[in-house]
């Protein structure tokens, strides 16, 4: 009896916000470790090259890569907002259609953009050097421009095409090294994994239950899933895709169709991965009915300073997000889509779980 009780007692203190049962802290431990392992890519021949790197960051900052010499990249991707911009949707030459995405733990990733309209960083960091929307150069100009800095790193290219790519493989590889930190969660994760009571119990405790929230009844989790709060994947959750008279954003639907015309996709010439293993999932992609105004499920590690949310910037605030999943209307999520979604209608006081917790990652 007296054994008995005090192993209760020692549950009791190991987990003194709320017991959690197997299936919760298995769902939990999931989300981790952080931070990954940093592996080359290798249709990147620049990937992890310490001058190429180099050379990226100093470009992603050149307006010599904007063919009027007035923007860079980091004119969208701004430094001090996570290198996103704040608005609801991007504004370059011309008003972009979709809102900027913020850049980090990029490394490792099938699709690039919402849409998925790149397999790789390097022709994802080429498609806004060459958009008329965006900083409208190309290879040429650059050749022109930037000769001497790429040789030093790539040695002569033989046509502009490679060199614009080069260029692109040097910005990758820096974004590559783009890594958000150690959070509050994480530690909260690991000190579960240990078994660390005094750990575990440093998390804020709206946290812990917006936690709950997320890998429990609001199934966020089997979309958000993973060290990075994605499946990688696309789908559908009844936000708009109407864009007004022009016509309706077609999300992976276009991006499967952009991305299997591409001279920079890896199946092409471009990829510097002799043995292909790379191009396996573009190989296998397929465009089906469903894709239709599906998006990128995005990573939600370090949401809480990339504000508005969504493809378009429609939600300002993460409360906002939550109420959305809240009061979702199945009118609008496609017929032959996933069945995870269901109202919540949850209450003001587990929104505000919700939110505490998104803001602990
Ligand atoms: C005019 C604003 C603007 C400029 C300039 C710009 N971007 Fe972007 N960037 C965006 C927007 C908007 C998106 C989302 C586009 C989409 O998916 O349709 C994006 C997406 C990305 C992504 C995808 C990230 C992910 O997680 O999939 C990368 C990488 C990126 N940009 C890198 C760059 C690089 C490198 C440059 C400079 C060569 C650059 N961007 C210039 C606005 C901009
Ligand atoms: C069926 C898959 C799925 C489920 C389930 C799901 N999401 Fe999402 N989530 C997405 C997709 C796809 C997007 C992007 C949608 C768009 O832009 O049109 C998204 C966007 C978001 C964003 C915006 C991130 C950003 O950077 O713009 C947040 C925050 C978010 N989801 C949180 C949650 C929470 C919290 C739950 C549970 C209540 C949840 N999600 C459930 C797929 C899912």
């Amino acid at each position: 009896m007296k054994v008995l009780a005090l192993a209760l007692l020692a549950l009791f203190v190991a987990h003194p916000a709320r017991a959690i049962d197997a299936a919760e802290r298995e769902a939990i431990l999931l989300h981790g470790p952080w931070p990954p392992e940093a592996t080359p890519d290798p249709s990147n021949r620049a990937s992890g090259d310490p001058a190429a790197i180099a050379l990226g960051q100093r470009l992603f900052f050149d307006v010599r890569l904007s063919r009027d010499l007035d923007r860079a990249c980091a004119s969208c991707h701004l430094p001090a907002q996570a290198y996103a911009d704040g608005r609801p949707r991007g504004e370059g030459l011309r008003p972009l259609d979709r809102n900027t995405i913020a850049l980090a733990n990029l490394g490792g990733r099938r699709w690039y953009g919402w849409d998925g309209r790149s397999d790789s960083l390097w022709a994802q960091s080429l498609h806004p050097i060459v958009d008329e929307r965006e900083l409208a150069a190309s290879g040429t100009l650059l050749r022109d421009r930037l000769e001497r800095e790429h040789d030093a790193v790539f040695g002569p290219a033989d046509d502009d095409e490679i060199f614009l790519v080069d260029i692109a493989k040097a910005l990758a590889a820096w974004q590559e090294t783009l890594v958000t930190p150690r959070s509050a969660f994480d530690d909260y994760r690991d000190a579960l994994e240990a078994g660390d009571a005094a750990g575990m119990a440093a998390y804020p405790v709206a946290a812990r239950r917006g936690l709950s929230l997320f890998v429990g009844r609001g199934q966020c989790a089997t979309c958000h899933f993973g060290p990075s709060f994605s499946n990688g994947e696309f789908d559908s959750v009844g936000i708009n895709y109407f864009l007004g008279p022009d016509g309706v954003d077609r999300g992976r639907h276009g991006g499967i169709a952009a991305l299997l015309a591409s001279p920079f996709n890896l199946l092409g010439r471009h990829n510097d991965d002799s043995a292909r293993t790379t191009a396996a999932p573009t190989t296998h992609v397929a465009l089906l009915h469903r894709n239709w105004g599906e998006f990128r499920v995005p990573s939600l590690r370090g949401v809480k300073a990339t504000a508005p949310y969504m493809h378009d910037g429609s939600l300002a605030t993460l409360a906002e997000v939550a109420r959305h999943y809240s009061e979702i209307d199945l009118d609008r999520l496609h017929q032959d889509g996933q069945l995870t979604l269901q109202p919540l209608h949850l209450t003001e006081a587990e929104i505000a779980d919700l939110v505490a917790f998104l803001e602990t990652l």
